[in-house]
């Protein structure tokens, strides 16, 4: 494998573990103390990182030259994540609702970690 393309694989990686820390740490801040979203760097530093994440995620989708099944379902399943997220951080009013699309957007994340782990649109799925 390339070395550029590893280097940007370990981007990739790195932007991921940091996106779900600031997803989770904001996540809790919805749910108990929803003020602090409001802070500068937490309307900034999310979107740079999940910008990285994104910009490398197609940058390796490009290299390797097709679009397999679970790179598909990475995508339908990133769309799902951002839905969810959107719901848990800011667009729904109540405390329940926000918890609930904070554990589906961290199943969903979980699922997207696992189908690229095993290169299956099933991921985790397949062991259930
Ligand atoms: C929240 C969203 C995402 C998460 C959590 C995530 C997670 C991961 C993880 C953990 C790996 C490393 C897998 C391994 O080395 O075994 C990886 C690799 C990769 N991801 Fe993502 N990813 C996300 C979004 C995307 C999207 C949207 C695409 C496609 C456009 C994508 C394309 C890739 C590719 C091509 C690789 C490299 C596969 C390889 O060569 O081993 N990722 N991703």
């Amino acid at each position: 494998m390339e070395s550029s393309y590893l280097a940007v694989k370990h981007l990739h990686v790195a932007a991921v573990a940091v996106s779900l820390g600031l997803f989770v740490v904001r996540g809790g801040w919805a749910l108990w103390s929803p003020e602090r979203l409001g802070r500068a760097w937490v309307r900034i530093v999310p979107h740079v990182v999940d910008t990285l994440l994104l910009a490398s995620a197609l940058w390796l989708a490009v290299q390797l030259g097709s679009l397999e099944s679970w790179l598909l379902a990475k995508i339908a399943a990133l769309l799902v994540y951002i839905g969810l997220g959107t719901l848990a951080l800011k667009r729904s009013r109540t405390r329940r609702v926000r918890a609930v699309a904070l554990a589906a957007a961290l199943a969903t994340f979980a699922y997207i970690v696992s189908a690229a782990v095993t290169k299956s649109p099933l991921g985790f799925l397949a062991t259930l």
